[in-house]
């Protein structure tokens, strides 16, 4: 299961880049408004350093969104045009996927809606989780049902499990076989914590200092960090590297 980002918050995304873990972002509306920033700037600041990227479309009628989602795709090739799962956002949907435009159909809540997703075409589908356990209904039970009929009807559309609220959440979405789960950054963050792990490698370090001033090591790390020619070598390799784009996505299992 890849890890997306769900938010429009450059600093955030910039830092999970650096951490190797994530593999696209998605934002919305609400989010872009949250990040305070002119959406196309945005979304293609955010493509600079990061491929699949979900910006999704705010008009409501066919025409509107088929014209608005060209434009959202031609901001950068990283673009995920993201459509509602109404009869205007699935109709507009099918033109963009037909033009070979990767298409994300949002706001999903149900199997039978996931069925509509696959029958336009949709590269990926956005079942929210989180908004079904708020009205009292298993979010997760629905990502899997949704995984289960993908399968079993060999279609290829990816399930992406949005709208997640916890670490527990991420487990879920990866046990139902969810291709892709979409975090908030507090979220990504919980899940490199373990108390075992913090006291693991506090107690590691000690033991390796120890070792070397036992044996008459001038530096208490034994040398072992990297030395500042070191790391501007290595900086110079990162900056010269491309950023990650459809071709890896494309590796997925489905
Ligand atoms: O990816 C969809 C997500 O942004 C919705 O999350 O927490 O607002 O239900 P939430």
């Amino acid at each position: 299961m890849k890890l997306y980002l769900d938010t429009a918050v450059y600093e955030e995304i910039e830092q999970a880049v650096g951490w190797g873990v994530v593999d696209g972002v998605t934002t919305n509306p609400t989010l872009i408004a949250k990040a305070g920033h002119d959406h196309e700037e945005q979304v293609k600041r955010i493509c600079q350093i990061i491929g699949n990227v979900s910006a999704e479309c705010v008009s409501e009628k066919k025409d509107d969104m088929v014209v608005e989602g060209r434009r959202l795709a031609s901001w950068h090739k990283n673009v995920i045009v993201k459509v509602p799962l109404t009869p205007d956002g699935l109709g507009a949907g099918k033109v963009l996927a037909g033009e070979g435009i990767r298409i994300n159909v949002t706001l999903c809540f149900s199997v039978n809606q996931a069925l509509l997703a696959a029958a336009i075409g949709a590269y990926i589908v956005s079942p929210f989780a989180g908004r079904l356990d708020d009205i009292n209904e298993d979010g997760m039970r629905v990502v899997a049902d949704i995984v289960s009929a993908y399968r079993q009807q060999e279609i290829k559309t990816k399930v992406l499990a949005a709208s997640i609220r916890n670490p527990t959440h991420v487990t879920q979405a990866a046990l139902a076989g969810a291709d892709i789960a979409t975090l908030p950054f507090a979220v990504l963050k919980q899940l490199f914590e373990h108390p075992l792990t913090a006291a693991g490698q506090k107690r590691f370090l000690e033991d390796y200092r120890q070792a070397r001033a036992a044996v008459g090591s001038e530096k208490a790390d034994g040398g072992a960090r990297a030395q500042p020619e070191e790391r501007s070598a290595y900086r110079k390799t990162e900056e010269a590297k491309p950023v990650q784009g459809q071709a890896r996505e494309a590796t997925a299992k489905r």
